[in-house]
């Protein structure tokens, strides 16, 4: 059997921010699970940066306790692996702004070991950080950057901001992340599209309707009330999350299965897109329904931030001039709920005229909950009575069909373990995050020019009302929003 884990050489991995909540709840903790998997080695070292005082044991004991919350089942946790992962960990007291602590981190760093930087801290940080790092000679040719959303908060921000991070470091050494191309499924839609003859055929203008991406929540903005009433929906998940499926979901098939090979596709698909009209938007806000609304969870009763937002995002290419992707993500939704569905096309000519078939087939590609692939096909109803046809899903959850192949791993395992090994591929390269942003900036003009506040929508229902004319406009429905 071949090796699920390919053991990566060891490193020495940064975290500026290691103290704070990312570092807490999702890196540190996936770095465990991969040294628990065999893929971190022993010796790999896990320095963590923050300004306040710390000691190294104190830090160790915060983690200890992350994990034992963040991965709370006893059995995933054998004590004596919580031993080694946090004789793995150190601790400097550094202020990335001033001189402090920077000798520290140096005296710590390994020539012989891969080097990484992750910028677990505000955007407004990352600059500085990397020309820092650059000037103190601790970032090396071959070491590398790592940087998380927001990338910028318009295109010439995100422009600014590669500015920066190309001053003191080569693209190559750049690792953004978006969590979302972390996701199994989110590989898997590649491996579906790629690795089996019998969609790529079909998959374009002419044999598909209509594409709708959903990213359903059902939390709401969580105590994060300032960061998002900055951003709303449309910065928080569409310019780069959605992003990301729709051209994952839209590309052309790359040459090779190679970072650049990749990005160059995803980037030509975001070049194709057109840009979208007022009426071709639904923003919505959530109410107060018994409970606190939008408005009061960032406490700005004027705001007119989006917590929802459906588009009808057009590709001008041949592969699909015709073909609309309809996108939608909102926060307190019925359920939280991702997914792709491909709408193929009715037959072209129905012999059973009379129960004529409503629906075409449709390909589903479920991101959570229990990922997993549905393909909607028409059978006869089994019995005697005519041709009565129906509907029946031919269903895969991933959880069933790979149930030898255990838990699903957290996107962060995959994306912290690549920056290690070197491969970009699940990583957004600048020009495809500037891209992203320019396309993004004229639809958020439009909703400034026309001042329009965003349409009130019940907590728990599926959206606003609006978002359905959407599609009804078009003779189309969205999918019910629904575990
Ligand atoms: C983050 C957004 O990037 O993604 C959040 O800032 C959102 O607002 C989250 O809740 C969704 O991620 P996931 O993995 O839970 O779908």
């Amino acid at each position: 059997m071949v090796a699920r884990t390919i053991p990566v050489e060891t490193f020495d991995l940064v975290i500026f921010g290691g103290t704070g909540d990312l570092a807490r709840r999702k890196i540190l903790p996936s770095l465990f699970r991969r040294m628990r998997e065999g893929q971190m080695p022993t010796d790999a070292r896990i320095i963590a940066c923050a300004r306040g005082k710390m000691s190294r044991k104190a830090f160790q004991q915060m983690i200890r306790e992350a994990l034992e919350e963040f991965i709370p089942n006893d059995t995933d946790r054998p004590e004596d692996l919580v031993g080694t992962f946090l004789k793995a960990l150190d601790f400097v007291t550094l202020d990335v702004m001033g001189t402090q602590g920077w000798d520290d981190l140096a005296g710590k760093l390994r020539d012989d070991a891969i080097r990484a930087f992750y910028l677990s801290v505000g955007p407004g940080l990352f600059g500085a950080i990397a020309s820092k790092l650059s000037e103190t000679g601790l970032a090396t040719p071959e070491s590398r950057i790592v940087v998380e959303k927001p990338l910028g908060h318009d295109y010439t921000s995100a422009c600014e901001l590669n500015r920066q991070l190309s001053a003191s470091f080569d693209e190559h050494q750049i690792y953004r992340i978006d969590h979302y191309l972390g996701k199994e499924t989110v590989q898997n839609l590649m491996a579906l599209r790629f690795a089996n003859a019998l969609f790529e055929p079909l998959w374009n203008a002419q044999h598909i309707d209509h594409v709708q991406i959903t990213v359903a929540e059902s939390i709401g903005v969580e105590g994060r009330g300032g960061y998002y009433d900055k951003s709303g929906a449309m910065r928080d998940m569409v310019q780069n999350h959605i992003m990301q499926l729709l051209c994952l979901t839209a590309m052309e098939p790359p040459a090779r299965f190679e970072p650049d090979a990749v990005r160059d596709e995803k980037l030509k698909v975001i070049r194709a897109l057109d840009p979208v009209t007022s009426e071709e938007t639904v923003r919505g806000q959530y109410r107060a329904n018994g409970e606190g609304g939008y408005l009061d969870h960032v406490e700005n009763p004027d705001s007119r931030t989006e917590s929802y937002v459906a588009l009808k995002v057009q590709i001008s290419n041949w592969r699909w001039a015709g073909t609309p992707f309809y996108v939608r993500t909102g926060k307190k939704l019925r359920s939280r709920m991702s997914e792709i569905a491909v709408i193929f096309k009715e037959v072209p000519h129905s012999i059973f005229p009379e129960v004529s078939q409503r629906k075409g087939n449709a390909l589903i590609i479920r991101l959570q909950p229990d990922e997993g692939i549905t393909l909607r096909m028409t059978i006869k109803d089994p019995g005697p009575g005519g041709m009565r046809l129906r509907e029946v899903p031919l269903d895969m959850s991933f959880a069933d069909a790979l149930a030898d192949a255990g838990a699903v791993p957290d996107a962060y395992e995959r994306l912290v373990m690549d920056v290690i090994r070197g491969n970009q591929t699940l990583f957004m390269r600048g020009d495809e995050v500037e891209a992203a942003w320019a396309w993004t900036d004229a639809i958020l003009a439009t909703w400034d020019d026309s001042g329009d506040r965003p349409h009130p929508y019940d907590p728990g229902g599926s959206g606003p009302e609006d978002a359905l004319a959407l599609l009804h406009r078009d003779g189309r429905r969205w999918r019910e929003v629904e575990t």
